[in-house]
């Protein structure tokens, strides 16, 4: 059977170059319906409050969030190199994560925010403790795990964005939008791409543990925390 692959050049059409964030025009029009499908749960206003009193810990954790949806896809890259269309989607994802990670750093930089090491919260790890050991399975898990990671950052970022007290960074929240919502959607798809049987009973399965661990307390507060405690 052969699958239709996606082009190079339809890929290039749908990435960013670099953006010169200082210029975003706004409202960037994306429709957020399917990402609210997705999730099991939406984002308290407690922790929109309390992420907005401690924006300084948010942004460096966001720095710290792309680089990791970059080391992420690395990973991937490397281990699954029999999927063309794996690698293509992949290839432009850890492009994109890593372009966000150096505006992220230049918003810092604008601040005068210095770097200060944060550890990783809960989130990722509650999800990917579940993940299972063989394979595909376990690679379609990982794909799974990371559209949450991905539908989670787009609510968060629309969230923040609504009530935030700083034009320049709703803006910027607002314009990384539309790439974060395509890349759970490539990792939804990349998932289903690796399985012949439908993958709707394990997104049920994460669905679960992801919105568990958004509405429970936490101790923690970082972009993906729960419940601030
Ligand atoms: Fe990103
Ligand atoms: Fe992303």
């Amino acid at each position: 059977m052969t699958t239709q692959k996606t082009s190079i050049r339809e890929l290039k059409s749908q990435q960013e170059d670099s953006v010169d964030i200082t210029q975003l025009r706004v409202p960037i029009k994306v429709d957020l319906t399917p990402i609210y499908e997705f999730l099991g749960s939406r984002t308290s206003q407690v922790w929109v409050d309390t992420a907005l009193a401690n924006l300084p810990l948010i942004i460096q954790d966001h720095a710290n969030c792309e680089k990791k949806a970059a080391g992420t896809a690395m990973n991937l890259i490397f281990r699954y190199e029999f999927s063309y269309e794996l690698q293509c989607k992949l290839a432009q994802l850890i492009r994109e994560e890593m372009l966000h990670y150096e505006q992220v750093l230049g918003i810092m930089n604008e601040r005068g925010q210095d770097w200060e090491y944060l550890s990783a919260g809960r989130y990722a790890k509650g999800m990917l403790k579940q993940k299972r050991t063989h394979e595909p399975a376990a690679m379609i898990d990982v794909l799974i795990i990371g559209a949450f990671i991905e539908a989670r950052s787009c609510e968060r970022f629309a969230a923040l964005a609504a009530e935030i007290n700083d034009t320049r960074l709703a803006k910027y929240y607002r314009y990384l939008l539309k790439s974060e919502s395509r890349h759970f959607e490539d990792y939804l798809a990349l998932a289903q791409s690796l399985s012949e049987d439908s993958i709707d009973e394990r997104v049920a399965f994460f669905k679960g543990i992801e919105s568990e661990l958004i509405t429970s307390p936490d101790s923690e507060l970082r972009f993906h925390s729960g419940m601030p405690a």
